[in-house]
């Protein structure tokens, strides 16, 4: 198998929807970052899901809808969960909710609960609305590999093992979205941080919203799949302070910001011009995928400020994943 790279033309997108209602696999984009999409009620698509990923079975997949009305088929919404939905949706931030007996266990591990979202992607919606079914999707890469944020990144880790890719451009967001648990409304948890921050979730709900890791809990406990090692590159990575003079052989570097002056060395590389975070978020897996093509021995990430909270806090929290060996 040879993915075809389909240009979003309407009648691509026709033809893409129609794959996906009879079951075949479709990477598209979202505007946090490409996911391998099937039919989220047919359980042997979404079996396909995990084998072209090589994704474990306990690892649970996200369920992609059009709006809330569509949501509330597949999962039970308490009163603050739909809040969030009206306030949040579309975009970046998933709901995990006791699932209906509708949503097959394969989506969700066999778990009580399902993860959705109402991505903000245009194409995304458009194939949503031509398909008129849920997509799961996880991100389109290879299992605890760097996430995609563009169509050649999906084609370079699944090429040979779907059969479409939709192209959409360049993710908007550039990191996945946040998981907030809301099984439980008084005591939301996010479970994976990400463009809609802490900050954010706590002002509207008006409670305090737990951490990703609350003291004792393991990942194991907290999210089945939310490994320590994950979004990784094949080339050791650290991050750590960037020392001054020259830099070692073999040794790439990744600035948060461009440096000054006129030429730079090939092994330096840089998040964004002016160090604003966004930009940092939506260049970060680009920027890694090139320093771990570039066959360096060591990839050294300058950190962020210590007090990293927001769009920081899930910019470190993929970049303390990609380090862990
Ligand atoms: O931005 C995103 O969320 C992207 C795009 C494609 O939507 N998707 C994505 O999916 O990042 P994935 O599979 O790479 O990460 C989803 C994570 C899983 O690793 C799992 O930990 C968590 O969401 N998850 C899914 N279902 C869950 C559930 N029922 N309970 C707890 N966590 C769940
Ligand atoms: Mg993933």
């Amino acid at each position: 198998m040879k993915a075809k790279i389909h240009a979003p033309t309407p009648a691509n997108l026709r033809r893409l929807a129609a794959a996906l209602r009879q079951g075949e696999l479709v990477a598209i984009p979202t505007e946090t970052v490409y996911g391998l999409a099937a039919h989220a009620l047919d359980a042997k698509a979404c079996r396909a899901i995990f084998r072209a990923k090589r994704r474990p079975a306990n690892d649970p997949l996200i369920v992609h809808v059009l709006d809330l009305a569509h949501a509330e088929e597949l999962a039970d919404f308490n009163p603050p969960a739909r809040r969030l939905a009206r306030r949040f949706w579309p975009g970046p931030l998933t709901l995990v909710l006791p699932k209906h007996a509708c949503v097959p266990g394969i989506v969700t591990s066999g778990g009580p609960t399902v993860a959705i979202r109402a991505p903000a992607h245009p194409l995304a919606r458009r194939l949503l609305q031509a398909a008129n079914i849920p997509l799961a999707a996880p991100s389109a890469n290879l299992f605890g590999y760097i996430s995609p944020t563009n169509a050649a990144h999906v084609s370079e880790g699944l090429g040979s093992r779907i059969p479409h890719i939709l192209d959409g451009g360049a993710c908007a967001v550039g990191v996945e979205s946040t998981v907030l648990d809301m099984t439980n409304p008084k005591k939301p948890r996010v479970l994976r941080p990400g463009a809609v921050t802490v900050a954010q979730l706590e002002k509207f709900l008006g409670v305090k919203v737990h951490g990703a890791k609350p003291r004792g809990a393991s990942a194991r406990q907290l999210a089945p799949g939310m490994l320590e090692r994950h979004y990784s590159p094949r080339t050791p990575l650290v991050v750590g302070r960037i020392p001054t003079g020259p830099v070692p052989a073999g040794v790439a570097i990744v600035l948060l910001r461009q440096p000054s002056g006129k030429k730079t060395a090939k092994h330096v590389h840089w998040l964004s011009r002016r160090g604003a975070l966004t930009e940092v978020a939506r260049n970060l897996y680009d920027v890694l995928r090139r320093a771990d093509a570039g066959r360096y021995r060591l990839i050294r990430v300058e950190p962020l400020p210590a007090d990293a909270s927001g769009l920081a806090a899930a910019i470190n929290d993929r970049l303390k994943r990609a380090a862990k060996r």
